[in-house]
């Protein structure tokens, strides 16, 4: 079932493009409402229930001044709302993402379904709360849902400052993240000593370093598991071009490469939401298809492992 609280259609979100006036004559890129049935997991440390497929914006979204760019990511962000996402996923890192994503989202009416993820990247206190204010101006929001310190930096300043504005009720989730296998070690460590409500890493097909240490860890600790970079940046597909799916694909409601990939990743237990990039709307919509219908199970994804390792 679609989450009640899902608020956002086309029409609320489209009416808050405003100057965008051409994507309002598109059709509506919906699923058909009998497959509609997207998959929602629980946030361990509240019960809150989110969509399983979010959205990145590294290198995606940093196109301010690009208006032929910002009108096509209106129509990928249509898409994404209305397949009933809500998780977007950005940071200071990422140029003018921020903005791009608040500019689009434009008034309060067209939020109502946003889950606001982004990250403090910076050192020290104040820097970090600078960046932080920074980035809820960016954005358009009052609260952000999730703040993460992005690559562990500075995090000992950091968590003592987001653990403060989480009890103002200025953030309302805690996270760190890292993409980088050296930094398994360190974030494994800090999951084991600190309390935090999410918990991002990268993840998918080709590099299943993370469900040595910190799948399980994340697990233990009740934490929410965020997994980036579910195409290794693109590069999974070059492994596939020109090839066709294996039949046995049916078996889980896989159409393409792109939900063979997800479904991977959102079929292990231990994931709360996945957040791949796009620029394009049919790959957004091509995405989304991978929260409905059924998943592979723990023999079929060690099928998929053999299958993929073998291209
Ligand atoms: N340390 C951190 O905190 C950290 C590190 C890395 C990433 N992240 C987060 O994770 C997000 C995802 O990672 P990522 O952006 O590095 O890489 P990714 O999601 O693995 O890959 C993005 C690439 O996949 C392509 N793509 C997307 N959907 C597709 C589809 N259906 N068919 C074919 N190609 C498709 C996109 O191209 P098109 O535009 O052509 O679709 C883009 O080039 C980031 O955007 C960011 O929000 C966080």
């Amino acid at each position: 079932m679609i989450d009640p609280n899902i608020k956002m259609t086309r029409r609320s979100f489209l009416g808050t493009v405003g100057t965008l006036t051409s994507v309002m004559l598109l059709p509506p890129r919906r699923l058909p409402a009998a497959e509609n049935r997207f998959l929602l997991r629980p946030i361990p440390s509240s019960g809150e229930r989110l969509p399983v497929m979010g959205m990145g914006t590294s290198r995606t979204f940093d196109v301010q001044g690009d208006a032929a760019a910002m009108e096509q990511l209106a129509q990928v962000l249509a898409a994404f709302f209305d397949n009933g996402g809500r998780l977007i996923d950005s940071s200071p890192m990422y140029g003018s993402a921020e903005s791009v994503i608040g500019k689009l989202l434009g008034s309060k009416q067209g939020k109502s379904s946003l889950f606001a993820a982004t990250k403090v990247w910076t050192d020290g206190r104040a820097a970090g709360i600078a960046q932080m204010e920074r980035s809820m101006q960016r954005l358009g929001v009052d609260v952000i849902d999730l703040m993460q310190i992005h690559n562990l930096r500075d995090w000992k300043t950091h968590l003592p400052v987001l653990r403060e504005w989480k009890q103002k009720g200025r953030i309302r989730y805690i996270g760190i993240t890292t993409s980088h296998g050296r930094d398994h070690e360190a974030l494994a460590q800090v999951l084991r000593t600190e309390t935090l409500d999410f918990v991002q890493f990268s993840y998918n097909i080709a590099d299943r370093a993370a469900e040595e240490q910190l799948l399980p860890l994340a697990a233990d600790h009740g934490v929410a598991v965020l997994i980036n970079r579910p195409f290794q940046r693109g590069s999974l597909f070059q492994k596939t071009r020109g090839r066709g799916l294996p039949a046995w694909s049916t078996e889980f409601d896989c159409n393409s490469w792109a939900q063979f990939f997800l479904k991977f990743i959102i079929a292990h237990p231990d994931v709360t939401c996945v957040i791949p990039a796009t620029s394009k709307v049919k790959h957004m919509t091509d995405n989304m298809a991978a929260g409905v219908g059924s998943l592979p199970d723990a023999d079929l994804r060690r099928r998929m492992v053999t299958h993929v390792a073998s291209l």
